[in-house]
């Protein structure tokens, strides 16, 4: 907790926190693990919870000491019932961000209703285009010239809300997929936590629909 004073005021700050939501393999949870930790960032990763019990970010976690829960969607009936026990997971640790970081479950209104305006997600394409899976095959099969990522807000519709931040790889000509998506991948570890730490330090806020500098206006 840092507290500084103000022409006599005292402002306490306490620590941002963040929570992390996985399935699977947990590399853009650890370039943020690791990003913060070098950089010294006053925020903490207060949770990281995965919807598979096996998912291989998990023991990435553990192993940095970050407390670990699963909510395991073969346990719920329903989505809406999944979402519910997912936010009582996550609320206890008061997040300020919410970061999706390969978590493949559609969610509720309800539950991004939640969460709105602390609900982030990477989605492995230049949005607006490719939506959904598959999107490293699709740009190529789409003969595009330039791929690339983007974080953007969650909001009920699937990978629309607004676009926090992009980073654009070019497409060659002898790409597959997977060659493309590691090519995307290293930039989604560059942006994603320099998009974490911006939206936590209030550089980059939400307006009118739109993220935008904190310095515009
Ligand atoms: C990333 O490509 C991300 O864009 C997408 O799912 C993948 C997750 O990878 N949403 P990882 O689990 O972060 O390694």
């Amino acid at each position: 907790m840092a507290v500084v004073s103000f022409c006599g005021a005292v402002k306490i700050h306490r620590m941002k926190r963040i929570v992390i939501l996985i399935s699977g393999r947990g590399s853009n949870m650890e370039a943020i693990m690791r990003t913060a930790a070098a950089e010294r960032w006053t925020a903490q990763i207060a949770a990281v919870i995965s919807s598979q019990p096996d998912a291989a970010g998990l023991d990435i976690a553990r192993a940095a000491d970050i407390p670990t829960a699963v909510v395991n969607h073969r346990d719920y009936s329903n989505r809406e019932q999944f979402d519910v026990a997912l936010a009582a997971a996550i609320d206890p640790y008061q997040p300020d961000l919410v970061v999706l970081a390969g978590f493949m479950r559609l969610l509720t209104d309800n539950f991004v209703h939640h969460f709105a305006g602390r609900l982030i997600n990477i989605h492995p394409s230049l949005l607006p285009s490719f939506i959904g899976l598959d999107t490293h095959q699709r740009a190529i099969d789409a003969g595009v010239k330039f791929h690339g990522a983007t974080v953007h807000f969650v909001t009920s519709e699937l990978d629309c809300g607004p676009i926090v931040a992009q980073a654009v790889v070019p497409v060659h000509v002898n790409d597959d997929a997977a060659a493309l998506a590691a090519r995307v991948l290293e930039k989604e570890h560059q942006i994603y936590p320099r998009a974490v730490h911006d939206l936590l330090e209030g550089r980059l806020v939400l307006r009118e629909g739109r993220v935008v500098s904190a310095e515009v206006g």
